[in-house]
């Protein structure tokens, strides 16, 4: 028998997403795919994503892998190159690249090819991370347009607030002003704009988080928006342990038990991709829905066991954490424990651990076993 921890990542969820993307707009569709695919393995949810019109990636290696896969669709560097000795092989490729800086457009002089380029000219359009800004952007369309290289631009630019409250107003007039005078292709929209602003949608959108079945809102769960959950992750308990009133858990005694009661020992850990920040203790408050000798009420982070919902306790360790089993007597060593996934929305389990569905999934170690 393995260590029980894993992750299962369903197929089909993906096509469900995907689907859900599709029926939102009627642009075509960038899915975004870095960093591994969000966690889930870049080549399996290529696979499950075939229906797209488009990837977007960071790597040149991964998007070498996906043509010489097979892949045609169109395929988008989201920062580019990092030196020229990548043009050939973006030309050789049929890649697309996005230029959001001088030094990149000089690498280009310098490249002998013609013709052979896509462009996605990247316009900083407030979040200032990448992209040349607004007042810039009609001397660098007049070089690129007359480039030996390039074949063909799209503009694009990137929200910092689309899943928040400020929304994207301010950015998306910045940005349609500066491309008004051009009949180019645009693309704008990442999950949060695609499925709350279409004026954002243009030729393209680039949905990331949504596709692995995570709401990009805060108010808006994943299920009312018809997302499933990619990503499972599930391990089990393997051993349990009986607290006396006043018995603490863990590195450093974060959680002291107010009374009697059972605690399981789940195998997963931060060494595993589990937040070592969750399940933090907060000084005791007045009303706090259990308060403890100690001067300690934990604030845990939500697991399922065997279906039920409980909570973290203590610290994080490196292969273990800790479960609350004090109202759930049918479990034992063996349950199953679900972190994250069906059952328990991801976006829960960040939130308690002060962080984003995006980093839990990416966090995910090599040493977790994959399930499809
Ligand atoms: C340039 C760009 N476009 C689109 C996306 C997809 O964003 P989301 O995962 O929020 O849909 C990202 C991800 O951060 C990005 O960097």
């Amino acid at each position: 028998m393995a260590r029980p921890i894993q992750a299962h990542i369903d197929l089909s969820a993906l096509e469900n997403n995907l689907h859900v993307a599709r029926r939102a707009t009627s642009s075509r569709l960038m899915s975004v795919i870095k960093a591994d695919g969000y966690g889930h393995g870049l080549m399996r949810v290529a696979e499950a994503l075939a229906k797209t019109d488009g990837y977007a990636l960071l790597n040149i290696q991964d998007a070498v892998r996906l043509r010489d896969s097979g892949f045609r669709q169109a395929i988008l560097l989201l920062e580019g190159f990092f030196g020229a000795e990548e043009l050939p092989v973006i030309a050789e490729y049929d890649l697309s690249c996005v230029i959001h800086n001088a030094a990149q457009i000089a690498m280009l002089d310098g490249y002998p090819g013609r013709g052979m380029l896509d462009i996605w000219l990247k316009v900083n359009s407030g979040m200032n991370r990448l992209g040349f800004p607004p007042q810039q952007v009609a001397q660098v369309m007049e070089q690129l347009r007359r480039h030996r290289a390039v074949r063909d631009i799209t503009l694009m630019t990137h929200f910092a607030n689309a899943d928040e409250a400020r929304g994207v107003a301010e950015p998306l007039a910045l940005f349609n002003d500066v491309a008004a005078p051009y009949r180019v292709a645009r693309s704008l929209a990442n999950s949060a704009a695609l499925l709350r602003y279409p004026a954002t949608h243009a030729d393209w959108v680039r949905p990331g988080i949504m596709l692995y079945g995570a709401s990009p809102f805060a108010d808006v769960s994943a299920q009312q928006l018809g997302l499933k959950p990619v990503m499972t992750l599930s391990s089990r308990i393997i051993a349990t342990q009986q607290l006396r009133a006043g018995d603490e858990v863990g590195y450093g005694a974060l959680f002291r038990a107010g009374h009697a009661m059972r605690i399981g020992i789940v195998a997963c850990g931060y060494a595993d991709g589990y937040p070592r920040q969750s399940g933090r203790v907060e000084p005791e408050a007045p009303g706090t829905h259990r308060p403890t000798p100690g001067g300690y009420a934990t604030n845990g982070t939500p697991v399922l066991v065997d279906g039920q919902r409980t909570r973290t306790l203590g610290r994080v360790s490196m292969d273990m954490l800790y479960v609350d089993l004090s109202n759930l007597p049918q479990t034992d060593a063996g349950s199953r424990v679900v972190l994250w996934g069906e059952g328990m929305p991801i976006e829960e389990v960040a939130r308690a651990a002060g962080t984003v569905s995006y980093e839990l999934m990416c966090a995910l170690t090599p040493r977790v076993r994959i399930v499809t």
